[in-house]
């Protein structure tokens, strides 16, 4: 019997993954711990972990799964940044689940833009003490904007056709451009530079890679209009966070809607409201007036669950029954 050891599971992970296991039959432990060098040894004895966006799978931590005899690291989400992919022991493999639903991430950045565009979270404080008063809550129309969207894979394809329908016009800068795609939905690759400077609101749907880190930094932000929102959906680390807060105070940037943060592992996803233990410049940000930050959340809705619950239980079977899977991470 397959035997795989889940790190940072949480309720909703148990119950997704004990109801698919019902057709596997896999042996499954469930851990809260987070993948580390330091929880890493726990896998001894097992054939598999399953791990999230927040474990850590380096160079050091990979060797000692080997050690326990891992043959699979079972990613349970779409983005890979967190394991050390060219340090891969041999005889080791990754898979993950690419596009469980880019809807729902595509919906949450634009929800983080709605709410940041028409202050939704001030008018929900505020409407629940009866106070029903509008200022400060001035928006502006979507309608007639310039959207710049860095990354056009799933997830970023399905921003572009839902921000189309606001009849935004949509200028998109890919590493690998789909001139057909842009063609089929309307809207032109332009490079960076121009992207930030003629985009009112900027989304990034881009994944985390060496090349890209800190890409949203002083440099870039000086390229961008006055006011511009930025929505980032990707990954913390794309942008640099000192400077993204200097430009926030110098109100630079309008708006800003994050789902991800460059320091969110020991804070996302976990209830640290009793706990005195911070991050100051998620503290700042949190303070700062427009600023909207979900939790990662943006990839939570029933249906990609389900896909993640299937696809990963599937990425296992085909895995040790034939060596491969057309999921592996290269
Ligand atoms: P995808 O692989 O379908 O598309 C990514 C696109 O980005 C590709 O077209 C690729 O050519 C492009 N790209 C790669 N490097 C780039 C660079 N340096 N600059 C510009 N474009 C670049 O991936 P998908 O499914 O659209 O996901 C995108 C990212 O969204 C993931 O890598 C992950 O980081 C993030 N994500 C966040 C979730 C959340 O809950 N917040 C959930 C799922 C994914």
């Amino acid at each position: 019997m397959i035997k795989i050891l889940f790190y940072d599971t949480k309720e909703y992970d148990k119950e997704l993954f004990e109801k698919y296991n019902k057709q596997y039959n896999y042996e499954i432990k469930y851990l809260e711990t987070k993948l580390n060098s330091e929880t890493a040894p726990l896998a001894k004895g097992y054939d598999a972990v399953c791990i999230f966006v927040n474990d850590v799978a380096d160079k050091e931590t990979l060797e000692i799964l080997k050690d326990c005899g891992v043959k699979l690291v079972v990613l349970r989400c779409a983005g890979f940044n967190n394991v050390d992919i060219q340090n891969l022991p041999d005889n080791m493999s990754v898979v993950r689940v690419p596009g469980y639903s880019p809807y729902a991430v595509a919906e949450h950045a634009v929800a983080l833009l709605l709410s940041i565009d028409r202050k939704i979270y001030k008018s929900y404080q505020r409407t629940k003490k009866y106070n029903f008063t509008l200022n400060g809550l001035l928006g502006f129309d979507i309608h007639g904007k310039t959207v710049g969207v860095i990354g056009t894979g799933k997830i970023g394809k399905a921003f572009i056709n839902i921000m189309k329908g606001f009849g935004t016009e949509i200028l998109a800068y890919d590493i690998y451009p789909d001139e057909k795609l842009a063609q089929d939905v309307g809207f032109k690759y332009v490079d960076l530079d121009e992207l930030y400077e003629k985009s009112d609101i900027i989304s990034l749907h881009c994944p985390l890679t060496k090349d890209n880190q800190n890409m949203i930094n002083k440099e870039a932000m000086n390229k961008m209009k006055k006011g511009v929102v930025i929505i980032n959906t990707s990954r913390g680390k794309l942008i640099n966070t000192d400077e993204l807060i200097e430009e926030l105070s110098k109100e630079k940037i309008g708006g800003l809607g994050l789902d991800v943060f460059d320091e969110e592992e020991d804070f996302f996803l976990n209830d640290m409201s009793n706990s005195y233990y911070r991050n100051a410049d998620l503290s700042v940000l949190l303070s700062m007036p427009n600023v909207v930050i979900t939790s990662h959340q943006a990839f939570f809705t029933r249906e990609a669950l389900e896909q993640i619950g299937k696809i990963s239980m599937e990425n296992i079977k085909t895995f040790f029954e034939t060596g491969t899977c057309e999921n592996i991470v290269k």
